[in-house]
């Protein structure tokens, strides 16, 4: 019997490639793969992913089963899956179950197989496990000790969980790591998402009007680098402070009513829903681009884009064509699933391998302490810490300590104006 369900077994040797690259420059994860494997600190858990499978995500797997863990493992997005990496972990024994372009019916299936392998430990990227597993099927939460969670969108819904008292199990927030968002939310969406936009469209980003809505940790990133590829950049934001932050970046600051009557290039990136709507296309140029790097699929209304066009065509891979009724055109990349996953890698690698190594050394600290009360955590601010320190490390960048004078001095209040 196969313990995995993937497009293609043929492709592990490319997998396997793919793998070693990203492990190569994922100095940090590595020491802990070592670490995990001499001293077997996963022995016989049981855990259960549900994450974009990528080549990064390969290698955190690995680090799992080293520790000698029972890993099963299913995508994240429907669209995300890179095929070649899949069918590697399955040919290593990992319990695959994950394909690009999964139907919704299939992508909640992979996550049923993965529920039914009666995790421990559970990982998710957007909570669709946990709800999964808390909704539909709960008879199997009795053996679940805790889990963790790597992205916004996941975190807000696993809050929204606890306050309504339905959390039945401790969840470690791993998006919420400061080693965790500030690199890899900000960084790797900056860099993927351009990225995924290149390779749907291959269009100039010198001069054009480039929108990014949402001045979040993935919103500032994006915006930073898409003015570093000479864009105009333009921000719409719904909270003052990250909107006046955004201003004093330098940024134009705009409602999407405005932005859309010039925007060539529209990005969302804030977690929300219908952030751009049937009223905001009506008013876009002939020629404009949307993409989403949000997590979830619903932050450009499909549904309103699908009402106002009279006919859609597939130009080239993740890029469609939406013909409206008054001729104009609109193109939407990756069918609005996260453009930096499915047209492109998703983040580089050194970035995951600071977002992985919290994800590994969390999942270690639940398999090792007591069971904990089913809220939402921080990641201990020693892992933090630690992932920061070994990152540093591995870049050969030296830092100072404080003295003893100094730690007395910020301890102090006796002085003062000397
Ligand atoms: N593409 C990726 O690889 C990737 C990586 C990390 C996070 N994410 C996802 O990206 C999304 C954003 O994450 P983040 O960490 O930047 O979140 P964040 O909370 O830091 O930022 C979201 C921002 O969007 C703003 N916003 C909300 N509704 C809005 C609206 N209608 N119009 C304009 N702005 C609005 C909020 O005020 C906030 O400033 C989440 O869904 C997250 O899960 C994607």
């Amino acid at each position: 019997m196969t313990n995995y369900k993937i497009k293609d077994p043929t492709l592990a040797r490319h997998g396997r490639l793919q793998i070693e690259w990203a492990s190569a420059h994922m100095p940090v994860l590595n020491q802990i793969k070592r670490q995990f494997e001499k001293e077997k600190s996963l022995k016989d858990k049981a855990i259960g992913a549900c994450i974009h499978v990528t080549k990064e995500t390969a290698v955190l797997a690995e680090t799992f089963a080293a520790a000698g863990a029972d890993v099963a493992l299913c995508g994240c997005n429907p669209l995300s899956t890179q095929d070649e990496v899949a069918a590697a972990l399955a040919e290593e024994g990992i319990k695959v179950y994950a394909w690009r372009e999964e139907t919704t019916e299939e992508y909640y299936w992979c996550i049923s197989k993965v529920i039914d392998q009666n995790p421990q430990i559970t990982l998710d990227d957007g909570a669709d496990l946990v709800s999964t597993l808390h909704i539909k099927r709960k008879e199997m939460l009795k053996d679940v000790k805790g889990g963790t969670e790597e992205t916004t969108t996941g975190v807000m819904r696993l809050r929204a969980m606890e306050k309504a008292g339905a959390l039945k199990y401790a969840i470690i927030a791993v998006n919420d790591a400061y080693t965790k968002y500030l690199f890899d939310n900000r960084y790797g969406t900056g860099q993927s998402t351009l990225d995924g936009i290149v390779r749907a469209t291959n269009i100039l980003l010198a001069g054009k009007n480039f929108i990014v809505a949402g001045y979040g940790w993935c919103g500032r990133g994006l915006a930073m680098r898409a003015r570093g590829m000479g864009a105009n950049v333009t921000v719409t934001e719904v909270n003052p402070i990250r909107a006046l932050e955004a201003v004093m970046d330098g940024f134009h600051v705009t409602s999407m009513s405005k932005a859309a009557e010039t925007g060539d290039i529209f990005v969302t990136t804030t977690g929300n829903i219908n952030v751009i709507r049937r009223e905001h296309m009506q008013k876009m140029k002939d020629n404009a681009i949307l993409a989403n790097s949000g997590h979830f699929n619903v932050e450009i209304s499909i549904p309103d884009l699908k009402a106002i066009s009279v006919s859609k065509r597939k130009i080239r891979a993740n890029l469609e064509e939406y013909k409206l009724k008054d001729g104009k055109k609109l193109y939407l990349l990756a069918e609005g699933r996260l453009i930096n996953l499915a047209a492109a890698e998703g983040h580089p690698s050194e970035v995951m391998d600071m977002s992985f190594a919290n994800q590994a050394l969390s999942v270690k600290y639940i398999a090792e302490k007591e069971r904990m009360k089913p809220k939402v955590y921080k990641v201990p601010k020693e892992i933090d810490h630690l992932v920061a320190n070994l990152k540093l490390k591995a870049m050969g960048i030296e830092v100072d300590k404080l003295t003893e004078e100094q730690k007395k001095y910020i301890a102090t209040w006796e002085t003062g104006t000397i």
